[in-house]
């Protein structure tokens, strides 16, 4: 399931460790780099490679909200709607993304292009209305500049 690259990487991140334990979030990280979520398939497999109860595997990345669980679009779009992007135009926003890209919110779209997710405070209430877009932050957000920066995510 992990190719040779993969697992010498994993297997350089277990030597970092006295206990296999401490490997277990960066190899939960690998493993959904390299498979864009973490099925149960790839948890086990995680488990069998660090030698851990999947038990243990599961309930880590299960607590964790950085750890997806379903199948991602390509781009991840993490939009605050708390008070002050909701007060500064973060409904509409989310009703732009809907007609504009199709996108429901916990979704992906149908071409597997974005998935998006609505988000308590990131932040950034002072320029608000804001986002991520995978690891990139977007503020002052617009009906305008959404579809500037959405464009630069193929
Ligand atoms: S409320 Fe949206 S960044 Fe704080």
């Amino acid at each position: 399931m992990f190719n040779e690259t993969v697992l010498k990487e994993i297997d350089e991140i277990k030597g970092r460790y006295p206990d296999f334990r401490s490997a277990l979030l960066p190899a939960l990280y690998v493993a959904q780099r390299e498979f864009g979520w973490l099925s149960h398939e790839a948890m086990s497999y995680v488990a069998r490679t660090l030698n851990l109860p999947e038990a243990m595997v599961r309930g880590t990345a299960s607590f964790y909200s950085m750890f997806k669980h379903k199948e991602a679009g390509r781009h991840l779009i993490q939009l605050c709607t708390n008070v002050s992007c909701m007060i500064l135009g973060a409904e509409r926003l989310v009703d732009f993304l809907r007609t504009k890209y199709g996108m429901e919110p916990d979704n992906t779209t149908q071409d597997g292009r974005f998935s998006l997710v609505i988000m308590e405070c990131i932040g950034a209430c002072g320029t608000a209305p804001a986002m991520l877009v995978n690891t990139d932050f977007y503020d002052n957000l617009t009906e305008g500049k959404i579809e500037e920066i959405l464009d630069k995510y193929k």
